[in-house]
């Protein structure tokens, strides 16, 4: 099988980036990840990259040629998927149009619920019963493209904001790599 080359964007911590980096070292796991894309130069996660020899850049959004330094990365280590996994940048319609291939994200609720930041404590208020993860396609809208996996669980009625991102995460952890696959399931 020849493994399709991806990118993973960070912003923090970097759990789901190992989590995919173990992953990709089974041989049937259908990337394998060669670059390591952060807007955060003190992103956590660089350490990560660092310690499993992965090339990674810090790109400078505040830069307005941010972008096109981007595309020219993906470019050189031939990037075709984008894994973004706690990027916290919007990724803009012209950047989607110019890389032109896929995209995707994890999100820690049950989309449709809950776009954008503090999807925890809405669950709480909301006294929701269930709760979980999304990855899904990378579109024009904020955590609005087509949903690849979602994993669930009950919420417990004295379950705090940390409680419910511990358990998400974990399903975090399995859900990411299960939609990789299934992306690529038919070639
Ligand atoms: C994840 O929980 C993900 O749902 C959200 O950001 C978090 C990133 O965590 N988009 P990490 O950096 O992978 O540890």
């Amino acid at each position: 099988m020849v493994k399709k080359r991806a990118c993973v964007f960070i912003s923090g911590k970097g759990t789901n980036l190992e989590n995919l980096i173990k992953n990709s070292r089974n041989y049937n796991f259908p990337i394998n990840i060669k670059l390591v894309i952060t807007n955060n130069s003190k992103a956590e996660g660089l350490k990560i990259a660092k310690k499993n020899s992965i090339a990674f850049k810090i790109i400078d959004i505040k830069k307005r040629s941010f972008e096109n330094e981007i595309i020219k990365n993906l470019k050189i280590y031939d990037i075709s998927l984008i894994c973004l996994a706690g990027y916290m940048q919007i990724i803009s319609k012209k950047f989607l149009n110019r890389y032109g291939k896929d995209i995707i994200n994890i999100h820690p609720s049950l989309l449709p619920k809950y776009k954008g930041l503090n999807t925890f404590s809405r669950v709480i208020k909301n006294r929701d019963k269930k709760t979980g993860c999304s990855v899904h396609h990378v579109n024009d809208k904020l955590d609005g493209g087509k949903i690849i996996i979602q994993k669930s669980f009950e919420v417990n009625f004295d379950d705090k904001e940390n409680d419910l991102k511990i358990k998400t995460q974990k399903l975090e952890y399995l859900a990411f790599p299960e939609a990789i696959i299934e992306l690529y399931r038919y070639n």
